[in-house]
């Protein structure tokens, strides 16, 4: 059964977990799907983990159009949720709209995610009243790391943290069907879980948010070139691969791969004649 935003308000009213992993291509969405993940983002993090650029500001929307597409075609059950890109929201309200309506219509989407609090609460009410169910992300928001000055955890003073709940109050009142907590103290992230009635999502915001979100790569010890404190690896494969990759090469090189049991046969009086 497909997943939906209905999913994600009863499992915060039963107080179950929610799970999002991040994706970007057809088969690693599918194999989340089959292993039952509720939801995936094809987070703008593609810039990173795929396009190996040093920060989101350069994605696109063709490429999160291009790679939505190939993840929704692979998640049969899971709520595929899209980032908006750069510059695709922040710019107005008229571009807001035109560019999740493209994200639901050209890379299939089911919801759109975009950054910031009060002062995209005008987006996120035209976008939700659009019929586009909207996830917002406070904190941590990698669009603006020129303004942070760098990744650092957010929302650490009285007036920072006062105003990181003003916003998740606004992006609620806006229309939001869930929200991102991304790198602020567990304590704040505690507590505004508990103000919100939407879900939160946390990811490097502790174990009281209602569910977490992990970029698939780094949970599985793939993508090395930077790793957030938070980041737990699940699995080394990325060390699997690498072993992979040697061993393939090994064999090609020694002349044992292919083998019989990998090569087609041709009848010997077919080839006699064709020397
Ligand atoms: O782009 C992304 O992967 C994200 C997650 C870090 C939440 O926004």
């Amino acid at each position: 059964m497909k997943k939906t935003v209905t999913t994600f308000a009863k499992a915060k009213a039963n107080k179950e977990k929610l799970t999002m992993l991040t994706a970007y291509d057809y088969s690693t969405a599918k194999l989340m799907d089959q292993a039952g993940v509720d939801s995936i983002l094809v987070g703008d993090s593609l810039g990173n983990v795929v396009l190996g650029y040093e920060d989101t500001i350069s994605v696109t929307m063709e490429d999160m159009i291009h790679h939505a597409a190939a993840v929704s075609r692979g998640a049969k059950e899971a709520l595929v949720v899209v980032d908006m890109p750069f510059m695709s929201y922040q710019t107005s309200v008229y571009d807001a709209v035109v560019n999740a309506g493209r994200l639901m219509k050209e890379g299939r989407a089911n919801a759109v995610k975009l950054e910031g609090g009060v002062e995209v609460a005008p987006q996120i009410k035209a976008i939700t009243a659009a019929g586009i169910p909207v996830c917002a992300h406070l904190g941590l928001t990698p669009q603006s790391i020129n303004a942070f000055g760098g990744f650092k955890v957010q929302a650490k003073t009285k007036e920072a943290a006062e105003k990181f709940i003003s916003d998740a109050l606004a992006i609620q009142e806006a229309g939001a069907f869930a929200v991102v907590l991304e790198c602020v103290p567990e304590k704040l992230a505690t507590l505004v879980t508990e103000k919100l009635d939407i879900p939160t999502i946390g990811i490097g915001a502790g174990a009281g948010c209602d569910g977490q979100v992990l970029v698939y790569a780094d949970m599985l010890g793939m993508f090395s070139d930077f790793t957030p404190k938070f980041v737990k690896r699940f699995a080394e494969t990325g060390a699997a691969m690498t072993e992979g990759f040697k061993a393939y090469i090994n064999e090609v090189k020694a002349g044992t791969y292919p083998s019989a049991e990998h090569t087609y046969a041709i009848d010997d009086e077919v080839i006699e004649k064709l020397y």
